[in-house]
């Protein structure tokens, strides 16, 4: 049978891996789809550079046009990254007649819509396995593997850079910049780590993975973002005393008011599943009213693993070209219903002030009689109840750590509340919250 031809644009880390894979498992790849999968094309701006794999210098070029337009080729598999020129390529495929696998979760958190209504005009699809949870197959779980449930709920631990930094702060008691630091120069972190450390990736994620679970569009700026930056040591240290981990969670819910689309810092009670998902793996929890609880595990990014997840979407796009041929009116349905802009009901987000949640609270006051009596006044006039509170000794002259744990509260009342209070002549720096899921 004649062979698939796939063209990949982006010879970085991923693509390196991906031709790793093609070049070292032909035979298996040939196996499962049924024919040959044939890497047509390497494309990057920069073919100098040193690579992990050796290759005919026939396959390289540094045009990315001769690949789109190549009509040999079946396949796009797209590993630049960012937007730009990114989003204009995997369109200019589309339009071109091919299918596009991409791991490009930025891209599609952003311009999702643009991609898959082009996808859905020209019937070819757009598939995104390694955009989530690296090497981690949970877009083909969601869609497939749990598509008799109603997705009630997905927690995930979606960033590997921020769980290795939370991960050795909470063991070493050591603070965010130096383990920054170290992370950096261990390779776990990039040089710009903005992007993870802010929550921003792991919000790109969740637009995905929410998109998909609860089948309704779902768009970045709907999506609460808060990211690690102001986590101390110190907050560690009392969450444990108060019988919590801390974990920057992307967390996605079904609730009665709408979805709720959040990734913060969130304390988990200690024996939770996720808290033991340590340094730089990933972890989702899913929840279906048919299936119940389940838990996906791995590694959520790097050379191989992430390799993996683009390889799965070229076998499944293979095969689906594969039966077109046989049968011009084989038209497998995309499983990768991700846009939904068609014809789909938007579900309601719930707008972020009516989160209800429990708060960790930590004030820095000056060590003054009548201090507590200040802040629980305000609390109180909020109608936040006060569950737990701790202050020890002083820390910096004059100025100590007030720590409050909350019952169940309101977002608003919350935020309110702290403006207030941070107004207040004993309160010397900005407060802290983290919200707490048990
Ligand atoms: N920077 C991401 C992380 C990997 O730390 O998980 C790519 O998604």
């Amino acid at each position: 049978m004649k062979q698939v031809n796939v063209g990949l644009l982006g010879f970085g880390t991923i693509g390196t891996g991906v031709v790793k894979v093609l070049q070292e498992k032909k035979e298996q790849l040939a196996q499962v789809i049924g024919t040959e999968l044939n890497l047509k094309w390497v494309c990057d701006i920069d073919l100098t550079r040193a690579r992990a794999v050796k290759m005919s210098k026939k396959l390289l070029t540094n045009d990315a046009n001769q690949v789109l337009t190549d009509p040999e080729v079946d396949i796009i598999i797209e590993l630049i990254g960012g937007i730009h020129p990114a989003l204009e390529y995997i369109l200019t495929a589309l339009q071109n007649k091919k299918h596009v696998v991409t791991a490009n979760k930025a891209l599609l958190a952003e311009h999702g819509k643009e991609i898959f209504s082009t996808a859905a005009k020209v019937n070819k699809s757009v598939y995104f396995e390694g955009s989530v949870g690296g090497g981690i197959p949970i877009i083909n779980a969601i869609n497939v593997g749990l598509a008799a449930n109603r997705i009630n709920s997905v927690f995930g631990i979606l960033n590997g850079t921020t769980n290795y930094i939370l991960t050795r702060m909470a063991q070493e008691g050591a603070d965010y910049q130096t383990v920054l630091k170290d992370a950096q120069q261990l390779g776990f972190a990039e040089a710009d780590p903005t992007l993870d450390v802010s929550g921003m990736d792991a919000a790109h994620k969740l637009v995905i993975l929410a998109s998909l679970a609860f089948q309704t569009p779902i768009e970045l700026k709907e999506v609460l973002v808060e990211g690690i930056t102001e986590i101390t040591a110190s907050d560690i240290q009392y969450a444990r005393e108060f019988g919590y981990v801390i974990k920057l969670l992307a967390i996605g819910k079904r609730t009665e008011q709408g979805i709720e689309v959040r990734v913060h810092p969130t304390m988990l009670p200690k024996d939770n599943l996720l808290t033991s998902v340590n340094g730089v793996y990933n972890a989702i929890l899913v929840e279906g009213d048919t299936v119940g609880t389940t838990l996906f595990y791995g590694r959520g990014a790097g050379m191989m693993p992430t390799a993996s997840a683009v390889i799965s979407d070229v076998i499944t796009l293979s095969k689906q070209i594969l039966c077109s041929r046989v049968n011009e009116k084989c038209n497998i349905p995309s499983t990768m219903n991700f846009s939904l802009p068609i014809g789909k009901k938007h579900i309601p987000i719930k707008p972020i002030p009516r989160l209800t949640s429990k708060y960790y609270l930590r004030f820095s006051a000056l060590d003054q009689p009548g201090v507590l009596a200040a802040i629980s006044g305000i609390l109180s006039r909020y109608k936040i109840s006060i569950s737990a509170v701790i202050q020890k000794g002083r820390k910096a002259k004059d100025v100590v750590p007030i720590v409050m744990m909350t019952h169940e509260a309101m977002e608003a009342s919350i935020q309110q509340a702290l403006v207030e209070i941070d107004k207040l002549p004993v309160i010397k720096r900005k407060s802290i919250l983290i919200r707490v899921e048990d």
